[in-house]
């Protein structure tokens, strides 16, 4: 619901359980008053008082006022050089070399639906219930103005905001930062939950305290990135998984992403969210737009988990689009860790023989199928089938794989290319790459120019065929390095500060032509396993591999910080060979289901090398996940045990909507002699009904097994796990 009071000039946002306030201050001025719980229509006016503040200044026109400054107002979205020393929203230089925006009201207007962004993935509308609020802020002194959007989804406690920025003047302005959001929270203390990590170690949950200064999030390596996620959570010192408040930030974006978190003198805490401001210098011309990408805000009175599930619902309802969601998708087999490059039909189909026994439904072929790719040094960009190792082209073995009632799924590096490839040969200068400059290696490969049609356009080609041409019902869109030497030769000098942010479009660009022409491929995304792993993908690809770590155990925190924002649904999650291939660690066949299980469920080994008393442990694998998989899918995720006691062991629900079942999962990192027992409350049951618990004559009431709980039995050895399945049963 979005309300406007033209008499006090108040604009409310209320969604089901917060409220979110601001006003159209009388000298123009858009101040943030209020985001937090649900509350009536009260005036929050009266929470802000000013003192004149020393060092801190006063607008021109209200230089006799000195307790009125914008240093230390709360606002929606600053300019820049204009009084406001706190961290900027935006950076603009004008015709006259002059960097300043002094942004004041210009007007609003509130329509139903949701808005969308030209060119960039953002949440829509899937049920009609989604109401747009669009502020317009123009500069005192030039013709730039800003349009401020908020998308209200009332029901999942989301408030999604953009920024445009218009350029109405008759000379081009440069941009040098344009974030999407800035939220200011004047009051109470605060922490920083974020999301760090390394390829093979994605998305580590790190809670830190704030202090006077600012802190960022970042990633400067043209995707989303390993290292930082862009997702972070402000959360209250007292914050846990089921009390105390936290604010979420999600940048819809897989780019280069910034979120600066700033104390100011006052206590006052600002969160400044979008893309990075390094390497980014936009031309706007007279005339156009510039749009941000969307972040996607979330407010929880009742601790991280409330947070989690209004990011999971909006991530299922609104970003994903592929029709899969809420779809059973296939069990796969993948080869990679069974073969690497070093395959041919038959051995391919070797695998596939296999896991047809056991139950798999979808083979995939990973990399080393094209060009002249035998390692990784060579071939990417030609995107022809190598015949000698797949005689006869892909038929051959599509139709080995459909005889074996599976479906065929295969790999692919779009935006990649190697020297060595006659792709790079026809094309040097479609490479990402500076005059004269020695360009960065990494894996040994070049980076595609995105930004250049005519490069999208010989992608769209090769793969539009190879998808037409052939019964392909899953593609893995892979992208593995970290994208350097930012120049395109398409590019005038004056816009190389574009070349970054325009590969991440051109990159939407190319998924957006290839996912709407085939809806019926399921598309998974992948960058060295999770290193690009954000809402902006997950608009055109439903699930991502979630790591190239598949190591059971450092999985459950992978996962387990995956899991703040994003849905198991979107998570690739296999169970690999033992010892693991990326740590050498050994844990059952068990405890690596129970782990693979959270995700989208598959394997990533050669099945034949499995003996067979583990081939009939896969089986029955396949056996429970099937009777599960919509739980998992569509139900709703719990994280039973707290951040600080996941070194230990790692406790996780899913229960049904309905609350008819319910799926918890246990495994113990570290087993320690005469341990204190590992005692869980779980969530979501209906406590008016029974439950017994799969397998055994234990039944307890939904109410017992939220209130008392369950007790585990203490395990042995290492690495052990339950699945403990409670089905309702009166
Ligand atoms: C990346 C992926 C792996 C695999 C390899 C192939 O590392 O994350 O799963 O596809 O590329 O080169």
């Amino acid at each position: 619901m979005i309300l406007y009071s033209p008499q006090d000039g108040l604009l409310t946002l209320h969604t089901a359980h917060t409220t979110y306030q601001m006003e159209l201050e009388p000298h123009g001025f858009l101040r943030h008053l209020y985001y937090g719980a649900r509350t009536d229509n009260a005036d929050f006016r009266y929470l802000h008082r000013n003192y004149d503040r020393g060092y801190s200044g006063n607008p021109a026109e209200l230089r006799n006022d000195r307790s009125f400054s914008v240093d230390t107002m709360p606002q929606e979205y600053t300019g820049f050089n204009a009084g406001d020393f706190r961290t900027p929203s935006l950076r603009a230089v004008h015709a006259d070399g002059s960097y300043a925006a002094d942004l004041r009201y210009a007007g609003h207007e509130i329509v139903n639906g949701k808005y969308a962004l030209p060119g960039l993935p953002a949440a829509f509308d899937r049920d009609g219930n989604a109401m747009t609020l669009i502020i317009t802020l123009k500069d005192t002194a030039t013709p730039l103005q800003v349009r401020l959007y908020y998308g209200v989804f009332e029901e999942l406690d989301v408030i999604t905001r953009a920024t445009e920025i218009v350029n109405g003047g008759t000379d081009a302005v440069y941009l040098e930062k344009a974030a999407s959001a800035c939220m200011d929270i004047p009051f109470g203390k605060w922490e920083l939950l974020h999301f760090h990590g390394r390829h093979c170690m994605e998305r580590q949950a790190e809670r830190v305290p704030l202090g006077h200064n600012a802190q960022t999030v970042e990633s400067r390596r043209g995707a989303s990135s390993h290292h930082h996620n862009p997702f972070v959570i402000l959360c209250a010192p007292d914050t846990r998984e089921y009390a105390g408040e936290c604010y979420g930030f999600m940048p819809v974006w897989s780019g280069n992403h910034k979120t600066e978190v700033e104390t100011d003198y006052l206590g006052s805490v600002r969160v400044v969210t979008g893309i990075h401001d390094s390497q980014f210098r936009w031309k706007l011309e007279p005339g156009q737009s510039f749009y941000t990408p969307e972040v996607l805000l979330s407010y929880s009175a009742t601790g991280f988990s409330t947070l989690s599930h209004n990011y999971h619902d909006m991530i299922r309802y609104h970003i994903c689009r592929s029709q899969y969601v809420g779809k059973p998708r296939s069990i796969l087999v993948n080869n990679w860790e069974a073969t690497f490059f070093t395959f041919d039909t038959e051995r391919l189909l070797r695998i596939a023989r296999e896991a047809a026994k056991l139950g798999v439904d979808l083979f995939v072929m990973d990399d080393g199928w094209f060009g002249t790719r035998n390692d990784d040094n060579s071939g990417l960009g030609d995107w022809f089938v190598d015949e000698r190792k797949l005689p006869g082209g892909l038929r051959p073995l599509i139709e080995g794989v459909k005889e074996l009632g599976m479906k065929f799924g295969i790999w692919m590096e779009p935006e990649m290319v190697n020297e060595d490839s006659d792709l790079y040969r026809r094309h040097p200068e479609w490479v990402l790459r500076a005059p004269n400059r020695a360009p960065m290696y990494c894996r040994n490969q070049l980076v595609l120019d995105m930004s250049r049609e005519d490069v999208r356009q010989y992608l769209y080609d090769c793969f539009s065929t190879l998808l037409r041409d052939n019964e392909i019902s899953y593609v893995k869109w892979d992208m593995n390095r970290s994208v350097s030497d930012m120049y395109s030769n398409a590019l005038p000098a004056d816009r190389q500060g574009e070349a970054g942010h325009r590969y991440v479009l051109g990159v939407y660009d190319l998924l957006e032509r290839l996912t709407q022409t085939f809806p019926d491929v399921l598309f998974e995304g992948c960058a060295g396993g999770g290193g690009r792993f954000d809402a902006g993908m997950l608009y055109y690809t439903p699930q991502i591999w979630c790591s190239d770590d598949t190591d059971a155990i450092e999985r459950l925190a992978i996962q387990h910080g995956t899991s703040f924002g994003y849905p198991a649904f979107t998570m690739g999650a296999h169970v690999s060979a033992c010892p693991n291939q990326q740590t050498g660690r050994v844990t059952s066949m068990y405890t690596r289901g129970v782990v693979a299980m959270s995700g989208t469920f598959g394997y990533e080994l050669d099945l034949n090398r499995l003996s067979d008393s583990e081939k009939d442990e896969v089986r029955l694998q396949i056996d429970a996940f099937k009777k599960v998989e919509a739980l998992i899918r569509d139900g709703i995720y719990y994280r039973l045990n707290e951040l600080e006691e996941q070194e230990f062991y790692s406790v996780w629900e899913f229960a049904a909507r309905d609350g008819s079942e319910a799926l918890v999962n246990l495994v113990v990192k570290h087993v320690l002699a005469n341990a204190p027992l590992c005692h869980v409350r779980l969530k979501g049951l209906d406590p008016a009904a029974t439950y017994r618990v799969e397998g055994s004559d234990s039944v307890y009431s939904g109410a017992a097994l939220m209130s008392g709980g369950y007790t585990f039995p203490m395990l042995w050895g290492d690495y052990p796990s339950m699945q403990l399945r409670f089905m309702r049963v009166g």
